[in-house]
């Protein structure tokens, strides 16, 4: 927990030295409980968290349970975004997965001097450092303990103590929709789907809202196409776009930022059941398009087509994101650190990018020329759920744009991102990252100011 300094004692002091010699982010231990914290290069705000992270880390494993931390230096250099990086850092690096063991954690408190007068600006991250916590509360609970009912109740809860209007449609509504991609998914398993809309209001009324639509599978067991055992261990991730949508919503409400932002989440099984859906069916989506199943294990695909063609058709969105753990090949491409990204509109693009690097985040654009378009054309059907030639990662992101109308689109696959069985950045704790959170709150907030 971060709090400003009251003179309350604390165990350990750390110091942090900006430009200081040697590699980025050395730690070194002074003469009596003082831990000095050296920043190669240039501060950044992302250098920052790392910094207050891995020193966090480090002073747990002593043992310790409190440090003051002078956060002068990092105001001085960035001013309150400066102080708010050290927090976010610490208490993303002190994140505990939930745990059904006995026994509890010791908690870690530090202390910042320097920061007096900044409290809106630490409650501001505060507040986006719970956001991304929350989701990766919900990211890494087990499928048996998550379903998408579960899921549905505790944004719902969370969503709705905020003033974030909650709207959660069951199977017999979407089904009047017409939403047939994601009834071939979601009808395969025993526990029923839902379709979880969360509206932001903060913006001029009426103004049209930008969607930010998350997969929210709860389990991928392939379906027919089935998974691996060793597949089907990293299962319970894949609604890690949809819990990233939910976490973005929590913190534009906590910081009552004035834009209008609606989170689709579609979110159900990938299972196996006596009739669940099979390698050459033909289905039919919400937006008339049909679609030839290829592969049941390319089910993200079909319940986004229809939640953009909600998005947009019932909630009248301008513009859309959609997030998601989509293909094993974009994380054979670009591995645990950087997402994939694909659009069809500069401006969004650009927008999407100012956001990320506040955040801290990577992503990198992939190429969409004209004959990746053509792999995912079938023969029988307007479309198909898996390319014919390979690109898995692009022709997966171009699949879920033919949705988009025309609209600024940007697609994000974080399959990488999502979950790291061993932490890539500091601030990181093994399993769910949160990633995708800060990013989208950051766009939105950044279309909210025009910058
Ligand atoms: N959820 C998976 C993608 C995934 C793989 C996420 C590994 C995280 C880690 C997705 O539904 C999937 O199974 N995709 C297939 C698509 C293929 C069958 C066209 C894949 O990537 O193998
Ligand atoms: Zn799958
Ligand atoms: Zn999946």
């Amino acid at each position: 927990m971060v709090k400003l300094w009251q003179g309350e004692s604390a165990q350990w002091r750390m110091e942090l030295e900006l430009n200081g010699e040697g590699t980025a982010l050395s730690l070194r231990m002074k003469e009596g409980r003082v831990l000095s914290v050296c920043l190669g290069g240039q501060p950044t705000e992302n250098t920052l968290r790392r910094a207050a992270a891995k020193a966090v880390k480090v002073l747990r494993e002593l043992g310790a349970d409190s440090a003051v931390l002078d956060a002068a230096p990092a105001v001085e250099a960035l001013g309150p975004e400066g102080a708010a990086a050290l927090a976010q850092g610490a208490e993303l690096a002190c994140y505990r997965q939930p745990s059904w063991k006995e026994g509890e954690d010791k908690p870690f408190a530090l202390y910042l001097t320097g920061a007096e007068g900044l409290e809106g600006a630490l409650a501001r991250a505060d507040a986006v450092t719970r956001a991304v916590c929350f989701a990766r509360d919900l990211v890494n609970c087990p499928a048996n303990l998550l379903t998408p009912e579960d899921m549905a109740r505790r944004m719902a809860q969370t969503a709705g103590g905020l003033g974030i209007e909650v709207e959660i449609l069951d199977g017999t509504r979407t089904r009047e929709l017409g939403m047939g991609a994601y009834h071939a998914v979601a009808d395969s398993a025993v526990h029923p789907p839902r379709l979880i809309v969360l509206r932001w209001r903060g913006g001029k009324k009426g103004a049209p809202p930008i969607a930010l639509v998350g997969k929210g599978v709860c389990c991928d067991t392939g379906g027919y196409c089935l998974k691996t055992a060793a597949g089907l261990k990293g299962t319970r991730g894949d609604m890690a776009g949809g819990a990233a949508v939910c976490g973005a919503l929590l913190a534009l409400a906590e910081n009552n930022i004035p834009v209008n932002a609606v989170a689709v989440i579609p979110a159900v099984e990938n299972r196996l059941s006596a009739d669940s859906f099979l390698p050459g069916d033909v289905i039919r989506s919400m937006s008339g398009k049909t679609i030839q199943v290829n592969n049941t294990d390319a089910e993200g695909r079909l319940i986004l087509a229809d939640a953009l063609t909600y998005a947009i058709r019932q909630e009248g969105a301008a513009k859309i994101v959609d997030i998601a753990t989509l293909t094993g090949a974009c994380v054979a491409t670009l591995g645990f650190t950087t997402a994939g990204l694909l659009t069809n509109h500069e401006g969004l693009f650009l927008a999407l990018m100012n956001a990320a690097k506040r955040a801290g985040e990577q992503y990198w654009r992939f190429p969409d020329f004209p004959e990746y378009h053509k792999m995912i054309e079938s023969p029988v059907a307007d479309l198909c759920n898996q390319s014919s030639d390979g690109c898995g990662a692009i022709t997966a992101g171009l699949f879920v744009g033919a949705f988009a109308e025309n609209l600024p689109w940007v697609h994000l696959d974080i399959a990488g991102t999502a979950w790291v069985d061993r932490p890539r950045w500091e601030y990181q704790t093994a399993g769910a990252t949160g990633a995708g959170v800060s990013t989208l709150y950051e766009l939105c907030r950044g279309l909210a100011d025009g910058t």
